[in-house]
């Protein structure tokens, strides 16, 4: 009998032939004559339903792996097919062999588990059906959108996690190395007399390759040393960031993150996943989902709109917004959701808000000073994706560092592409759990990514 994964099952399940299926068993149920079990091996969303003689169940238990062979056969049960599993023949090898069995304390039982729970279980927490979908999506996605940088003429890159940089200048890095050594020797490895970081963000090295290859992308882990206690953050994330150059505007910019997350909407395969993986939850959260792989996939192109014009929009709902006003996650929330009612590119925001490297707008009243930036927002999540065009004039650069009471020599490499070649470029970067949240409808970014670390917590 050939081995068959659940997923060869069901997009070909060649009734009447033998098969042999390894997996766990999520379920047991015995009666007088028959006994059924389900078992599940992570490659789909749907499990495998068997059918056995209550003395083969015996043997099964919940958690445990085993390897099961019989016929496919049709099922009168709401699945399409099931696995009758072969009676014993003596000299033959069992039908039913546990590979690694589970007994009573095995701590994913059936029934439901909040995510709080799950968390506590790290071994075991992927195996629910919902969780299982997530990491299938951030597969897809994954490869999505390396096809899509691929077809749009992006070069791969791979750049340090270990730097001594603080690109976003937001005071929420992670310090491997004071720059002193330590007296005591708790540190046990000294990178010199500069700090060493953990990065926030690749761009500024993705700037030197972009110097070097003109269109380059990577995915890399981000860390911040988040205090904030949200369902958005993470210390530890991984983001998808581009930097292209020869772009003088920020719309082309746009253009390519747009793109990009549309060749991450599921796919009709990848959808019946997430909507079966769903398919405990309310059809509301069905629809919404459906709902929402519908808005991004639209082809209009999304709305853009600057900061100025988003505050007055949003004015009539919070009076007391003003002008340099930073937005709040509920403003941003609202705009997408209720104004806008879909995505939205948030564009120019006021220069105080932003960190160093951003282009300088031309404007006239320099109490309103804006750089060439965006936030993508999206319904009930708020921020998805920051991007923006890059100041690529030497001295401007280096007196927005003063502005921002930084050291140039600290970052000489990376005014060095200014005093060389200068070259107009942008990009973005996005949070890739995020969109593994609004993509799944995953409530919380800790359920979007396998082994979740914010403040205070780091389980395994
Ligand atoms: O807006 P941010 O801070 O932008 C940058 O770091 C730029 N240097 C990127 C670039 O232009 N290459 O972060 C980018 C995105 C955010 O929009 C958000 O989606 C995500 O990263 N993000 C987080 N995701 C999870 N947990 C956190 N703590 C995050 N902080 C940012
Ligand atoms: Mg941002």
């Amino acid at each position: 009998a050939s081995v068959r994964t659940i997923r060869s099952l069901v997009e070909s399940p060649r009734l009447g032939e033998d098969a042999t299926v390894n997996g766990w068993v999520r379920s047991v149920r015995r009666m007088k004559k028959v006994a059924f079990a389900d078992i599940g091996d992570g490659t789909s969303a749907d499990t495998l339903a068997v059918v056995l003689t209550p003395e083969q169940s015996k043997q099964l238990s919940t958690g445990a792996c085993v390897q099961l062979s019989g016929k496919l056969s049709e099922s009168p049960g709401n699945q399409k097919f099931e696995l009758q599993v072969a009676e014993p023949v003596p000299g033959k090898p069992d039908p039913v062999k546990v590979l690694g069995p589970a007994d009573q304390s095995y701590p994913l039982q059936k029934k439901f588990h909040t995510a709080e729970y799950l968390r506590t279980i790290p071994s075991f927490r992927w195996k629910t059906l919902g969780n299982s979908s997530v990491l299938r999506y951030r597969s897809y996605a994954q490869s999505r959108i390396a096809r899509y940088f691929e077809s749009a003429g992006f070069t791969q890159v791979s750049s340090p996690i270990i730097t001594s940089s603080d690109c976003e200048g937001a005071g929420e890095v992670f310090t491997i190395n004071s720059g002193e050594p330590d007296k005591n020797q708790k540190q046990p490895y000294f990178f010199g007399d500069k700090p060493a970081y953990l990065s926030v963000s690749s761009q500024l090295h993705l700037e030197v390759y972009a110097a070097a290859l003109s269109r380059v992308w990577n995915m890399a882990p981000a860390f911040r040393a988040e205090k904030s206690d949200t369902n958005r953050h993470l210390s530890e994330f991984w983001m998808v960031e581009a930097e292209l150059a020869f772009t003088e505007s920020l719309k082309d910019v746009m253009t390519v993150a747009e793109q990009m997350i549309r060749a991450a909407v599921p796919d009709s395969a990848m959808a019946i996943d997430i909507i079966q993986s769903n398919k405990q939850s309310s059809s509301t959260k069905q629809e919404t989902l459906k709902q929402r792989w519908q808005m991004l996939s639209q082809p209009k192109p999304w709305a853009r709109v600057t900061y100025t014009e988003a505050v007055e929009l949003l004015r009539k709902e919070f009076p007391s917004l003003k002008w340099g006003d930073s937005l709040s996650s509920e403003q941003e929330k609202h705009l997408a959701a209720h104004i806008i009612q879909g995505p939205v590119f948030v564009t120019d925001y006021p220069m105080h808000q932003k960190p160093f490297y951003m282009k300088k707008n031309a404007v006239s009243d320099e109490t309103k000073a804006t750089v060439a930036c965006f936030d993508l927002l999206v319904p009930e999540m708020g921020e998805l994706i920051g991007g923006s065009l890059r100041e690529d004039d030497h001295q401007t650069l280096l007196s927005a560092m003063n502005d921002n009471n930084m050291n140039p020599d600290d970052l000489e490499w990376y005014l060095d592409l200014r005093k060389y070649g200068s070259f107009p470029h942008g990009g973005y970067g996005m949070g890739f759990e995020r969109l593994v949240c609004f993509v799944c409808g995953v409530e919380n970014i800790r359920e979007a990514i396998g082994f979740p670390r914010w403040a205070g917590s780091c389980v395994c």
